[in-house]
């Protein structure tokens, strides 16, 4: 295969620096300006990506910038939002968990800035859909602005939607994704929307919200309900001077997931409880010198 050469209407990602990077739509004729100068797009059109340009004027400002690709990643990150927005790491477990892939039919509620909702998006194509749903018009608002930026409306529909109160009468979804304060609330009503061996997905921000949603789970008769949270260390990379950095993000939010079941009680081996699992009136377990 060839170079991917860079047309009109791209996503590009533009960066100056460590700190200074953007992800930019590719106009004929057009311009983005920075501090730095201004970087013409007709400079860029044709040339591959992996290609730099030179900010205008060349001879005062003339500075050195790289067009990539953008990545999943980048879509997170650089991503113009509203709303607290997962993290890439937090996205790759979400993705690597549920098995969203290729084909996958998807619900997220809600879609806040739509970052999670590129991401979801872009791993479904080509014949995967995501339906996202957000309570609050300016996050519908933003996250469908960024979904046209990533080009992803033949993937993503953006509604309107209360997933506590509204049927939206999907059926054999293979994963639901909730990310919104009270996601164990959803629970009961939506499992209906999962086909069996489908996966349930939940990310919250504190152990109180993971603990309710857990529980919501096992009351609904989910299975494999794990929870994970991941730190994610950046190294800095120098000649004698390689250690983490010294700056991290020390808390992004717990993933709860879930596995929807037919389950049926065994009629061939009836369980019976071990002694420790006898309680007293209390709620502790009953030592062998209490039981009599
Ligand atoms: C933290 S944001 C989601 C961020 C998103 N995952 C991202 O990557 O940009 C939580 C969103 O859930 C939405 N929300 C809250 N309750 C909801 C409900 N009952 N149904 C649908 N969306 C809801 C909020 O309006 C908010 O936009």
């Amino acid at each position: 295969m060839g170079e991917d050469v860079i047309k009109k209407d791209d996503l590009i990602y533009l960066i100056l620096d460590s700190r200074r990077k953007w992800l930019v739509t590719v106009e004929e004729g057009g311009e983005f300006q920075t501090h730095k100068g201004i970087i013409k797009f007709d400079d860029i059109i044709g040339k591959p990506f992996g290609s730099v340009v030179f900010s205008q004027p060349h001879e005062t400002q003339g500075y050195k910038f790289h067009v990539l690709k953008p990545l999943p990643s980048d879509y997170v990150i650089y991503m113009s939002r509203k709303t607290q927005i997962i993290y890439p790491e937090d996205a790759g477990l979400i993705l690597i968990y549920s098995g969203i892939g290729p084909g996958s039919k998807v619900i997220e509620a809600g879609c806040g800035s739509g970052a999670l909702t590129c991401i979801l998006g872009n791993y479904v194509r080509p014949n995967g859909y995501i339906f996202s749903y957000d309570i609050r018009k300016k996050s519908l608002k933003k996250a469908l602005s960024n979904i046209l930026k990533a080009k992803l409306q033949d993937f993503v529909s953006i509604q309107y939607g209360d997933i506590l109160t509204e049927d939206f009468g999907h059926e054999n979804i293979d994963s639901i994704v909730l990310d919104m304060p009270q996601p164990w609330r959803a629970i009961e009503k939506i499992k209906k929307y999962l086909k069996l061996s489908g996966t349930l997905v939940s990310f919250s921000p504190t152990i109180e919200q993971v603990k309710k949603t857990s529980s919501a789970l096992q009351k609904n008769g989910f299975f494999e309900i794990n929870t994970y949270e991941l730190i994610k260390r950046k190294y800095q990379v120098k000649e004698n001077a390689t250690h983490p950095e010294v700056r991290m993000i020390g808390h992004t939010g717990y993933i709860t997931f879930g596995r929807k079941i037919n389950d049926v009680k065994n009629p061939y081996r009836e369980k019976k409880p071990r002694k420790e699992e006898f309680i007293n009136l209390t709620g502790m377990p009953l030592r062998s010198d209490e039981e009599s």
